[in-house]
């Protein structure tokens, strides 16, 4: 079997709800439920013996020590995070706790686990980290996409903490031999994405009947990647990556938040059309621009598709209408993920 962490999130889930369902091996998911995981939207496993569910914390080695003895995973896929750069500038204290201490607990865990492991089954073992294209900082309009080989320049506390992060997963390949494999990915957007992010922000607001918001003039990019697409490299890289290697995962699919924003609200004219016949895009709002916003992101994935013959299977016009359907068809689980402490959060980051 295989441990995630982290699987009651976004990427998370969408990874463990397709393990699931391609893979006769269990996975035993451990998630300690911020605000950004939610059980919902894993219930349609609940009966599903195959799945494992352990609330709990990265950073608590006794409990991942326990689980590790106890299931004997071959692999751990580590997703577990705080995620959202807005957060991480109002309060970066819990992206150093979870990305950089809470990592280190893990690995320090995997690590006394793997060592004494018989020798076939350590050969065997992987340690997966997912992580982000932020770590490489900024791109000029003009600069090549970013390569596995680029230097790490991270601006963000949340991109400074999985940079570190980053590096204690490399450290512990050169000096223990911890058998690792790095993803680091653009934007993922789809299913079960928590509405602070912008595209299921700008959904959720639009049939609200509120503010758009573009931060700064919206020309900032941003390379889309859907998040099936994604699972399926995570997958890939498990099974075939070279080991100590990392793997950058992208959909070249760059876009100006703008565009990305005036297409979903064509969507929406087309799928759910407002009452008064007016399109969404007349409730786009430009805002104050994010504090050390970011220009442009791009990934270079040719090193994945090379050497282990990964490609995307959605282009982002594909990929973006399911993805305003499925908030369409699912307006429950909206709901009830923008109640309670999200209010908070949109009234401290947006205002009135
Ligand atoms: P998310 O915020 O939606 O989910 C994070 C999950 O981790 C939540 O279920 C949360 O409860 C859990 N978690 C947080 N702290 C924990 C802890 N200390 N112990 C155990 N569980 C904890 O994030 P996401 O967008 O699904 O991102 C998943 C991973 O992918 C992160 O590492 C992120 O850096 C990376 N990533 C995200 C994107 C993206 O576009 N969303 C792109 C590239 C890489
Ligand atoms: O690049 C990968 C990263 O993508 C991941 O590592 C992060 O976990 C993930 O959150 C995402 O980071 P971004 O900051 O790019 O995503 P976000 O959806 O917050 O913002 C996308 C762009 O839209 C960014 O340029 C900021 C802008 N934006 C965002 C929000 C929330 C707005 O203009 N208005 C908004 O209200």
């Amino acid at each position: 079997m295989i441990l995630t962490t982290g699987g009651a999130g976004f990427i998370g889930s969408n990874f463990v709800l397709d393990w699931c369902a391609l893979n006769g091996e269990p996975v035993i998911n451990l998630d300690k439920l911020t605000y950004a995981g939610n059980l919902e939207n894993l219930a349609s496993l609940r009966d599903n013996p195959k799945h494992v569910f352990v609330h709990g914390d990265i950073g608590d080695i006794e409990l991942v020590r326990r689980l590790l003895q106890e299931y004997q995973p071959r692999a751990v896929v580590n997703f577990a995070a705080e995620s959202h750069v807005d957060r991480s500038i109002h309060g970066p204290g819990e992206f150093i706790q979870t990305n950089i201490v809470g990592t280190f607990h893990l690995l320090e865990a995997v690590r006394e686990y793997w060592g004494a492991l018989p020798d076939d089954r350590k050969a065997a073992f992987r340690f997966l980290h997912v992580s982000t294209d932020e770590v490489y900082g900024s791109l000029g309009k003009d600069d090549p996409a970013f390569r596995e080989t680029n230097r790490y320049e991270p601006n963000s506390p949340y991109s400074a903490s999985k940079a570190a992060s980053d590096h204690l997963v490399r450290a512990y390949h050169h000096t223990y031999g911890l058998p690792v494999l790095t993803t680091n990915c653009s934007n993922n957007y789809g299913p079960y994405h928590f509405p602070e992010k912008l595209i299921p922000l700008c959904i959720h607001n639009a049939l609200a009947g509120k503010p758009l918001p573009i931060y700064g003039d919206g020309q900032q990019i941003r390379d889309w990647l859907y998040v099936k697409d994604h699972c399926s490299a995570i997958r890939r890289v498990l099974e075939a990556g070279q080991l100590g290697e990392v793997y950058n995962v992208g959909g070249w699919n760059e876009k100006a938040n703008l565009d990305v924003v005036r297409t979903l609200c064509a969507i929406l004219d087309e799928l759910s059309p407002r009452a008064d016949g007016q399109s969404y895009a007349t409730q786009i709002t430009f805002v104050t621009d994010r504090p050390g916003h970011d220009r442009r992101y791009a990934i270079d994935a040719t090193r994945l598709e090379r050497e282990l013959g990964w490609k995307p299977a959605e282009t982002f016009e594909t990929g973006i209408r399911k993805t305003v359907q499925w908030y369409l068809d699912n307006q429950e689980w909206v709901q009830n993920v923008t109640s309670g402490s999200y209010r908070a959060w949109v009234g401290q980051q947006y205002g009135a």
